[in-house]
C-alpha cells in the first residue's frame, strides 16, 4: 500500500497534486517504453505537431492567443492538473484503439482517481463506508465469465465517489479507503456487493482544466459513475465504470467515456435503495 499525503483542502491544485502523485507512485512509465525504437518516436512526435501546426495555419492562430496558450500549459503543470486534462480529453481514444479487439465486455477509461489494494471483502460483502455515508444503498449482484460462457473466479476492484461527488485519498476530510473495496468471486463466477449510488461527478473548475472550460462553454460534468477494474487469471484485465439511466450527462460526459452497454438497469429495493445486475464478461490472453 502506497500512503498519500491526504489533501487539506477540496481545490483544484489538492486533488491535482493528489492525482500527479498517485500518477509517479504506481508506474514507471519510462521503464515499459524504453525499447521504443526513434521510428515510432518521430512518428509520433512529428504528427502531432503537424496537427499543432495545422490549426494555427487554419484559424490565423495570433501572438497573443500562443502567449496564452503557453501561459496556460505551464499553469496546468503547476497546478498538477495533467492528470485531470490528459483522463478527460484524450484517455478515451486510447481505451478505444487498445481494446478494440474484444469481443467480451466493454471497457472504457481510468481516469485519475484509482488507488490499487483497495481493502478485501471477499464475494459478499459492503465497501467501507462512514457510518453515516449518505445515499441511497445499492446492492450489486454479478457473475464474472469467460468469453466462452464458463464462470471465472476473480476479483472486482470498485472504487467511486460520494453522494457528494468526492473521492476518498483526492478530497479531504474522507477516511482513507472509503468506497473503495476489492470483491472476490466464488467458485461459480458470483460476487454480491453493497455500496451507495455515487452522485455525478463535477471535474474541478477553480484550476486549469476549468479556466479552459468556461473559456470555451464547455460544461464540467461527467455522470455519476461506479469505477472497476476486473480481473481474472489468464484473461485481459478490464477497466470499465458502469453508468446510471436517466443521467443528465449519460450523453454529454465532459470525458466522452460512457458507452451503451455500461449503463444499469437499476431496480428499486423492497427496503429502499436500489438493486442491480451486472455481470463482466472477460477476453482470454491471447
Ligand atoms: C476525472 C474524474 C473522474 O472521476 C473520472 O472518472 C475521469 C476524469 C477528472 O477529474 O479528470
Ligand atoms: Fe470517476
Amino acid at each position: 500500500m502506497t500512503t498519500m499525503e491526504h489533501p487539506t483542502e477540496a481545490t483544484a491544485a489538492a486533488s491535482g497534486a493528489s492525482a500527479t502523485e498517485r500518477f509517479h507512485a504506481d508506474k514507471s512509465p519510462f521503464e515499459a517504453v524504453k525499447d521504443t525504437p526513434p521510428e515510432r518516436v518521430n512518428t509520433l512526435a512529428r504528427e502531432v505537431l503537424a496537427a499543432v501546426h495545422s490549426t494555427i495555419r487554419k484559424h490565423n492562430v495570433s501572438y497573443d492567443e500562443y502567449n496564452a496558450l503557453k501561459a496556460w500549459l505551464i499553469q496546468v503543470g503547476e497546478d498538477g492538473e495533467w492528470p485531470l486534462f490528459l483522463d478527460v480529453w484524450v484517455e478515451h481514444v486510447v481505451e478505444e484503439v487498445n481494446t478494440s479487439h474484444r469481443t467480451g465486455n466493454k471497457g472504457t477509461i481510468e481516469g485519475p482517481y484509482y488507488a490499487p489494494d483497495a481493502p478485501e471483502q471477499g464475494a459478499t460483502g459492503t465497501i467501507p463506508m462512514r457510518d453515516n455515508e449518505d445515499g441511497d444503498p445499492l446492492v450489486w449482484t454479478g457473475r464474472i465469465t469467460s468469453t466462452d460462457g464458463k464462470p471465472l473466479a476473480g476479483k472486482v476492484e470498485l472504487w467511486h465517489a460520494d453522494n457528494d461527488g468526492f473521492y476518498s485519498q483526492f478530497a479531504p476530510d474522507i477516511p482513507e479507503w472509503n468506497l473503495r473495496g476489492t470483491f472476490s468471486t466464488d467458485a461459480d463466477g458470483k460476487f454480491e456487493i453493497t455500496t451507495i449510488r455515487p452522485a455525478p461527478y463535477m471535474i474541478p473548475t477553480d484550476g486549469s482544466c476549468g479556466k479552459l472550460i468556461s473559456a470555451a462553454g464547455w460544461h464540467p460534468w461527467r455522470p455519476a459513475h461506479l469505477h472497476v477494474k476486473v480481473s481474472a487469471p489468464g484473461h485481459e484485465l478490464l477497466t470499465a465504470q458502469l453508468y446510471f439511466p436517466g443521467d443528465a450527462h449519460n450523453d454529454d460526459d465532459v470525458a466522452d467515456a460512457v458507452k451503451p452497454e455500461l449503463i444499469l438497469d437499476p431496480k428499486p429495493a423492497e427496503k429502499g435503495g436500489y438493486t442491480i445486475d451486472y455481470g463482466f464478461v472477460l477476453d482470454p490472453e491471447s
